[in-house]
This record gives C-alpha cells, structure tokens and sequence, in this order.
C-alpha cells in the first residue's frame, strides 16, 4: 500500500514508518520536525526507495494536499500531535493548533484528494486517527474503559485529543469518508522522548539522579509495548470497519510507583550498576494538577472482532526497552544535545 504517515519521526510515527518500509509497503512521512520529531528514529528506513519525508505542518491544508495529489496514498495514518500531558497544562495553545485545528486540516485535505478519485479506490480509503485513551477521563479502582463510553477528558491534552477524534468522526458521518478510530493507553519502548516516565526513570537511574514520582505514586496507567500498539494499527487498517473506534490495549495496568519499583529492581540486576538499590533514589513530587487517578481498557472490542492480540509481555517489553536505552546513549546525547528537553 501506499501510506502517508503523519507524525512519523515521533516515537509511535516512527515505530509504524519502520514497520511499514520494513513490511514493503511505500511511506510519505509528514513531520513538522518539532522538538519531539527526529529524523534519527527513521534512520534505519531514511535510505529506503519505498520512504520518503516531507517536512510540513499538518495545520498548513496547501502543502499536505499537494503532497496527497501528487503520492495517491491508499490511506493516511494520523499521529502528528503535541503528545506531553504536562506540557499542555503549561500552554495549551500548541495543543489545540496542531491537535484540533492540524486534525482538521488534515481531513480537509483527505476529503478534497478522497472526492477525486476512482469509486473502487474511494472505498479501499482508509484515514486512521491514532488518539489516546486520557480522551475518557479518570476511572475509579473498578471498571474499564469500553468504546461506549462518554468522552470526559481532564487534561488540555486530553481535551485537544477528544475534539480531534469527534472531528475524525464528524468527517464520516457527515461526508462518508472512510474514517477509524483508535484510543491507546500509554506506550512505552525504544525511542520515547526523555521527556516521557520510563526513559526520564531509566536515564536517572543510570546518572544516580533523583526518580520523581508523582503525589503517592497511586495513580494507574494501561502499559502497552509500541509495537504491539502499531500491529494494533495495521490490523485496524486491514480489517476495521470505517466510522468505528477500537481501543487498542495489553490488560497491563500499573501503579505509577509500581513500575518505578519494576524498573529500579532491573537497574540493579544490570553490570556495573552504580547506585543500587535504585529504590532508595525514589522521589515524590507535587502532583500533576487535574491528575487523573485511572484508566484501564477493555480491548475485547478489538481482540474478538479484529483479532487482535497483543504480542508483547510486559516482562519482556520492559527488559528490551531498559536494555534499548541503555545501549543508546548516543541517541539520548543527541536529544540533549539539541537542547529540546522540557520540564520532564
Ligand atoms: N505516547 C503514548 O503513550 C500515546 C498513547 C496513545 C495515543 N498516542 C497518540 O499517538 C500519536 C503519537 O504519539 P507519540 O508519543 O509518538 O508523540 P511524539 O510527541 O513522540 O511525536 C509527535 C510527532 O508529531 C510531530 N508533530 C507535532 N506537531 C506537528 C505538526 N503541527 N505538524 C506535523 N508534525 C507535527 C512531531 O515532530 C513528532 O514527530 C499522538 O497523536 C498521540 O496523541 C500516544
């Protein structure tokens, strides 16, 4: 297939691009390059006669629907967004640009390509929104997130995210184009931006810098390995049905401070470990304003209708990402070097 991917050079974009090239398919990359985009994370691919890059902010219609006439995608994978929580509590601004009016943006430029074309390609169209599953708000210790649920977002980001999706679904209904959904919880794996809970853990734990946990630590999070989330992706690609939503999980709910504890007890079985026990560098900070308390996500949806299932253990995700950071200091070096930190 021929695939524009936005957000490619991000940490979920880039993961899909590498699989994409990787699996013969053609990818046009659009990425605005912003602190979280490197081109690094799509080195391996960058060569490839079946990838290319168009560097373009997905809030500019001309330039993406340009691209669009002149590439033919078969489908266009929407992940470009600003993707850090605390970030958006700091300036929300950035977040409703790129990820409410970009969205928009997007689909105008998806419906003017999609109306141009053949009727037998219009119905293989596929546009993929990739959203999150902080679009439903906070749960209580009991229950799942489900598809049916109402959207209650808590965060700027959150919010930024729900209005992306209910223009992605607005976009079906009214002009029928062949739109997805998906909402994820959180991913973690190689390349993740040091901005993100398991690489900021990782990265202080070698330096024997301080671990910062939020409030007590109670909150819970839905962990899934980015390549079981892409393979999630694809399969929704291949075989969802246009104007539904899939929520994309591994059944691996957390406590915050449990997969600090998790990640310390690796740090300390790894050669030449410095700061042992890694626990003791354990520190809670002032909690997240509007923090949510839970989610967790039922994925029946996807797994009985799709058949999908995640591939990935918990166990051994975790032990390749540490080791994956770990092995890659140079990529780490790179985005320090580049001065793109945030608060982290
Ligand atoms: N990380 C998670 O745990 C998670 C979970 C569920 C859903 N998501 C969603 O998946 C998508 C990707 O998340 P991520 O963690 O890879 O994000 P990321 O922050 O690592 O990457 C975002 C990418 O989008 C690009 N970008 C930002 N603004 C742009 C703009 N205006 N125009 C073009 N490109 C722009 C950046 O340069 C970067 O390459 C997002 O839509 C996010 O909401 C993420």
């Amino acid at each position: 297939m021929k695939i524009i991917v936005t957000g490619g050079c991000g940490f979920i974009g880039s993961a899909l691009v590498r699989r994409l090239v990787g699996d013969g398919h053609q990818v046009l990359n659009v990425d605005a390059l912003t602190y979280a985009g490197l081109p690094e994370n799509v080195a391996s691919v960058a060569d490839s006669a079946d990838y290319a890059f168009l560097e373009a902010d997905v809030c500019d219609v001309a330039p993406v629907a340009a691209a669009m006439k002149q590439f033919r995608p078969d489908a266009v994978m929407h992940l470009a967004a600003e993707s850090h929580v605390d970030r958006s509590i700091d300036g929300p601004a950035d977040f409703i640009r790129t990820n409410v009016t970009g969205t928009g943006a997007m689909l105008e430029a998806a419906l003017a390509y999609w109306r141009n074309i053949r009727p037998e390609a219009q119905q293989a169209f596929r546009f993929l929104h990739v959203s999150t599953d902080e679009v439903y708000g906070s749960l209580p210790d009991g229950g799942y997130f489900t598809e049916n649920d109402p959207y209650r977002p808590n965060s700027p980001y959150a919010a930024s995210k729900a209005g992306s999706d209910h223009l992605v679904r607005a976009f079906g209904a009214t002009y029928g184009l062949p739109v997805l959904i998906t909402n994820c919880g959180n991913n973690y794996g190689p390349y993740q931006f040091p901005e993100k809970l398991i690489p900021v853990i990782v990265m202080n734990a070698v330096a024997g810098r301080p671990l910062p946990v939020y409030g007590d630590g109670a909150n819970v999070r839905d962990w899934i390995h980015v390549d079981d989330h892409v393979a999630a992706l694809l399969r929704v690609l291949e075989s969802g049905t246009p104007g539904e939503t899939y929520l994309v999980g591994a059944r691996g709910e957390r406590r915050n401070l449990d997969l600090v504890k998790t990640i310390c007890a690796r740090m300390d079985r790894v050669e030449g470990a410095r700061f042992t026990p890694h626990e003791k560098l354990i520190t809670f900070v002032t909690d997240r304003p509007g923090h949510d308390q839970r989610y967790a996500i039922d994925p029946t949806k996807i797994e009985t209708e799709l058949g999908w299932k995640p591939a990935i253990s918990f166990e051994d995700g975790m032990d390749q990402t540490i080791r994956w950071y770990l092995d890659n200091r140079d990529w780490i070096d790179t985005v320090h070097d580049r001065r793109r930190l945030g608060e982290g």
